[in-house]
């Protein structure tokens, strides 16, 4: 695999990074959450080549980013809900699922068939900027190869993507470190299809009201097609609620106790799940190699953005 060109992220990358995009070419790039792999939202092909740099069942839709809330008028059926959604939580890791317009000009691809789109103003200055530069709403997954680990720094793209992507724009580390939460605003009530970056209790301090969040074991047919149960998975099995690694396993700790020998990375020393979610990617990422057995990991508590990350990890650890 040839390497994909890779530039800091600076006036003349992003002028760069525009006028590929708007050419229809794949950009990777920052968000506060994960790198995404960037297409024009409205090209077709643009959408289809994403789909196949991933390996992507064609089955699961894209979120759309654009830097404004009017810029997704044309796109969406705004409600009561989403607006108040909206203004008090964008820029931010939260995506907003509503109907879509009649006469939407976005692919029909960023749906795979559905009767919706999903929506977010990333909080990233580089994301901002490309998207202003651009000038077009632009359809981004996460910027990993389909099923694997979702990438939080520029060198995480290029391993997993490779020259499938035509430029990489490098904005440092994502400091949120888990994607955005997926929130379904096109039915009755609210419902958290997949828990993220921004805590269920932030979105209930909103909304003034419990939001049930989406089980996925539960059904056969996920509504968000993300939400199949192995997925952001490491090449080695995973092990949840590990009190201790056995012999020939990696160890990701939580919290001030962990065991003193073999290989460990500890989420967050002092047991904080902010520093855990941000952590959380890469170094599942580090300890992802041939030479362990799998990767044990303690528990994590469920609260805040720990909900997230049990998710995660749940997905890494399920049958593959
Ligand atoms: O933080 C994030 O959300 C990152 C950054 C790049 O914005 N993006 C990301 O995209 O994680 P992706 O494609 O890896 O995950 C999008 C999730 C998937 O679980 C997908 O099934 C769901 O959103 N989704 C997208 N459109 C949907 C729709 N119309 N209805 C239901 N679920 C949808
Ligand atoms: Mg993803």
């Amino acid at each position: 695999m040839t390497l994909p060109l890779l530039l800091p992220f600076d006036d003349a990358s992003l002028t760069l990074g525009a006028s590929l995009l708007r050419e229809g070419k794949l950009v990777a790039f920052p968000t506060e959450t994960v790198y995404g792999l960037g297409a024009d939202a409205t090209n077709d092909r643009a959408v289809a080549s994403i789909y196949a740099a991933k390996g992507r069942p064609s089955f699961n839709p894209l979120i759309v980013h654009a830097a404004d809330k009017k810029d997704f008028d044309p796109f969406v059926v705004w409600n009561d809900t989403a607006c108040a959604l909206a203004r008090a939580l964008w820029p931010g890791p939260i995506t907003l699922i509503l109907k879509r317009k009649e006469g939407c000009p976005l692919s029909l691809l960023v749906s795979a068939g559905l009767d919706t789109v999903a929506i977010r103003i990333p909080n990233h200055p580089v994301a901002l900027a490309l998207l202003r530069k651009t000038g077009r709403p632009i359809a981004a997954p996460s910027a990993n190869a389909s099923g694997f680990l979702s990438p939080t720094t520029a060198a995480h793209v290029a391993a997993s993507l490779g020259d499938k992507v035509d430029l990489i724009l490098d904005g440092g580390a994502c400091p949120v470190g888990l994607e955005s939460t997926v929130i379904n605003l096109a039915t009755s009530t609210p419902v958290i299809l997949r828990p993220g970056g921004l805590p269920l209790e932030k979105i209930e301090a909103v909304l003034g009201t419990p939001v049930p969040v989406f089980h996925a074991e539960a059904p056969l047919s996920p509504p968000s097609p993300g939400m199949l149960a192995s997925h952001y998975a490491p090449h080695i099995p995973v092990r949840l609620n590990a009190e201790q690694p056995e012999k020939g396993e990696a160890f990701l700790a939580f919290g001030p106790q962990h065991p003193c020998s073999g290989p460990v990375l500890n989420l967050s020393p002092s047991g904080d799940v902010v520093e855990a979610a941000a952590n959380l990617f890469a170094m599942l990422h580090r300890l992802d190699r041939p030479e362990h057995i799998g990767i044990a990991v303690s528990p994590i508590p469920n609260e805040g953005l720990g909900l997230a990350i049990n998710d995660r990890l749940r997905r890494a650890a399920a049958a593959r």
